[in-house]
């Protein structure tokens, strides 16, 4: 998928803002405070229901203004269509794909995926396990079908089976009716998971291998709970203890992904800018196995690239970005560093837009050379 237009209003400082994005490389350069990052926060949101940069809404909104409105036009295949969203400061808010309303976030997550890189993507390595979970159900969630109903419901089974834990007195029949869809909703979490990360660990070590020499990296993922028992065994030991704690403390949504430099954590081991390389190429891979199991791309948003990789790494983000084949919006600061990485790439489209005091203007294709 790519946008062939972008119109963005009254969101943060963009007041009026229309777009002709270039289906490959977009450049965005502008002061700190233009608005760069709030032109992809547009497209995240679009995306996303919500931004990136927090997950209040209000904020997105213009001060004394009573809502936001967002546009696109998107090409998938031969196809081209409209997608809308407006936000109300009352908390109204309404998403609409080719003119119909669309009634879940989820909905409009599959119809335009995007994949951030920003300053706080490069905390993945040494974050919680809660962000590497986030991280790898992106990637679940776009090619496994059937694991995003089994993550909600598995959601409200823990939800349920946590309250009655905190019950003084507890029915086990009433226990066991959760405890049942629990483990079987965890089971095909588990299957999705793994399926997925068979397709995009060789990915991954394949593009880190050609671009920097890193031995012994490793992918490790764990499930949420002891790999030599099943679910149900786990459950019925933990009872007591998830009894006391009032939550239940294994299952998938304990899960993780971890990444290892010979058995050690990366981020115990690497470099600063060797972090943030690997963890460009877990966000780039997931964007080859996209494109590899769909029918579409998704769309990547690149915030302040220079100011979060030096000229070498940059070079390397630069050529995978390239072979992916995708739309792309990166921002800057400065207009000759960024143009700098795509200057001799005369086969890639590239678009130059600048940003100041909440408006964007396109810089003439001539202005590229
Ligand atoms: N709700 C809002 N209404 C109006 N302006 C806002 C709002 N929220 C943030 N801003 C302003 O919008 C500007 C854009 O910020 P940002 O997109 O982060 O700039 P950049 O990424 O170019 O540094 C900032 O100057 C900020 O003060
Ligand atoms: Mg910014």
């Amino acid at each position: 998928m790519t946008l062939s237009r972008l119109g963005i209003h009254t969101l943060r400082n963009l007041e009026a803002v229309n777009l002709r994005p270039s289906p490959r490389i977009n450049l965005i350069y502008g002061e700190n405070g233009s608005g760069k990052t709030s032109v992809l926060e547009a497209i995240h949101t679009l995306s996303l229901g919500r931004s990136f940069r927090s997950h209040k809404h209000k904020p997105l909104i213009q001060w004394e203004r009573d809502r936001f409105t967002l546009f696109a036009q998107v090409r998938h295949g031969g196809a081209e269509f409209p997608v809308g969203m407006e936000r109300h400061r009352n908390g109204d808010v309404s998403f609409k794909v080719s003119g119909k309303p669309v009634g879940s976030v989820a909905e409009l997550a599959s119809v335009l995926p995007v994949q951030v890189i920003d300053a706080h993507t490069f905390l993945l390595l040494e974050g919680s396990p809660k962000i590497r979970r986030q991280f790898m159900d992106w990637l679940v969630f776009h090619v496994e079908p059937s694991f995003f109903p089994a993550w909600k419901n598995a959601q409200r089974c823990l939800k349920q089976r946590n309250s009655l834990l905190r019950r003084d007195r507890i029915e086990p029949s009433e226990l066991a009716v959760w405890d049942r869809e629990l483990i079987e909703l965890t089971q095909r979490i588990h299957e999705c998971r793994l399926r997925c990360i068979e397709l995009f660990e060789p990915m991954f070590l394949s593009l880190l291998e050609a671009f920097i020499p890193l031995p012994g990296v490793s992918i490790s993922y764990t499930r949420g709970w002891d790999k030599s028992k099943e679910y149900q065994q786990v459950l019925a030991d933990n009872f007591e203890r998830d009894r006391q704690l009032g939550y239940t403390q294994s299952g998938s949504h304990r899960a993780d992904l971890r990444i290892n430099v010979e058995g050690q954590p990366a981020a115990d081991v690497l470099s600063r800018g060797q972090q943030k390389l690997v963890v460009c190429a877990l966000k780039i891979a997931q964007g080859y196995v996209y494109a590899q199991q769909t029918t579409g791309q998704c769309i990547y948003l690149v915030d302040d690239l220079p100011a979060e990789l030096d000229a070498n790494h940059r070079a390397t983000l630069v050529e995978w970005l390239e072979r992916l084949n995708t739309q792309v919006f990166i921002t800057g600061v400065e207009r000759e560093p960024l143009l700098a990485d795509w200057r001799d790439r005369a086969e890639v489209t590239t678009k130059l837009f600048h940003v100041e005091h909440g408006t964007v203007s396109a810089e003439a294709e001539s202005a590229l050379q």
